[in-house]
């Protein structure tokens, strides 16, 4: 078991410096997500709203639905040499008559070899948005979206490409993120309050992703037909505790444990649109992410972490404010911390 000492480093202090006093910031923090211009303020547009999960309730406050999306309007699409149309912010909503709008076409050749998460080309291909088509769940958390000519149309509006990008589906790509914490203790087991805040302090189960080399929570796609909860418990297993690859003794010991983790009343943070720089027209990015907290540290807090699938490194990490995370998977953090009256 690995505990994580935050790097308090420079871009962490800088950032939430930025967002404290609510500025914009610039940067590239991976080679696949250059020149992403956000503040963290850009990353949700929900609007404050009560979360509901299975077996509690609980309030999560998300910020207005005002500001538009940034990352998915980042100058560089992720992984290619292909540059956006630049979309100003009065121009991302549909409803503005924008005439002089080119966005440029691209779908990645690993999208068009046709593999078995990915959509054919619309032409030869009618799917049937809105709707659970075929096992593929087409219908969006933020309600029905328009089409045009065919393809559907991104609800939170321009992001200066068409086509799908590195996204498989037309119209909403679903995936869900567990998000796996426990107590931060002494050596005699005593929770650690943070010498600032005076918070007890939240460890969570993070993962450094291949494919961008940034520290995430173990999330992933959800596959067709397959119920969310199923693809929290699966994409925890494969990523943090490498269940694809373990003896099959061994398989047993984690399946009972997680399963009774992810079975406990989860606490659901987040559902919805995320603004993510594969985005585009015609193709986005929605998530769940929910928090399973194992409270008494003797459940999946003993399992020995080991990183699969898509993870090159697993560790239990610091609940803290100033660690640079993935997507939006800090505001997730963020949300857990409040809710669980942890320092963040
Ligand atoms: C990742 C999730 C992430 C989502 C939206 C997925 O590819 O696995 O962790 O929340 O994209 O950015």
């Amino acid at each position: 078991m690995v505990h994580v000492l935050l790097r308090r480093d420079w871009f962490g202090r800088l950032r939430l410096a930025l967002t404290l006093f609510g500025l914009p910031y610039t940067f590239c923090t991976s080679r696949v997500r250059p020149a992403v211009a956000c503040s963290a303020s850009y990353l949700f547009s929900q609007t404050i709203r009560s979360i509901s999960t299975g077996c509690c309730n609980l309030q999560a406050t998300m910020p207005s639905s005002a500001a538009p999306h940034v990352k998915s309007r980042c100058p560089q699409y992720p992984g290619s040499k292909i540059k956006r149309f630049a979309v100003p912010d009065d121009k991302v909503d549909w409803s503005q008559n924008w005439p002089q709008y080119c966005p440029v076409s691209y779908t990645d050749q690993a999208v068009l070899k046709k593999p078995v998460w990915a959509d054919p080309e619309i032409g030869s291909f009618s799917p049937k948005f809105n709707t659970v088509d075929g096992g593929v769940d087409r219908t969006s958390f933020e309600g029905p979206y328009k089409e045009e000519k065919g393809k559907p149309l991104n609800p939170h509006g321009r992001t200066g490409v068409t086509g799908r990008g590195l996204l498989g589906r037309w119209g909403p790509n679903h995936a869900a993120d567990p998000i796996v914490t426990r107590w931060k203790v002494d050596a005699k087991g005593a929770k650690v309050n943070h010498s600032v805040s005076k918070q007890p302090i939240l460890q969570f189960v993070s993962i450094k992703r291949k494919d961008c080399g940034e520290w995430a929570i173990p999330g992933g796609m959800v596959d067709p037909g397959e119920q969310v909860s199923l693809t929290l418990q699966r994409e925890f297993s494969e990523e943090a505790l490498n269940s694809l690859v373990v003896p099959p003794a061994q398989r047993a010991k984690i399946h009972e444990r997680i399963t009774k983790l992810f079975k406990s009343p989860g606490f659901q943070v987040f559902k919805g649109y995320v603004d993510d720089p594969r985005n585009t027209d015609n193709a986005w990015m929605e998530t769940v992410a929910v928090n399973f907290h194992d409270e008494s540290g003797n459940s999946v807090s003993e399992l020995p972490l080991q990183a699969g699938d898509d993870a090159g490194q697993v560790q239990w990490v610091d609940v803290d404010s100033s660690f640079p995370l993935y997507a939006s998977h800090s505001h997730f953090l963020e949300l857990v911390a409040k809710e669980r009256k942890a320092h963040w």
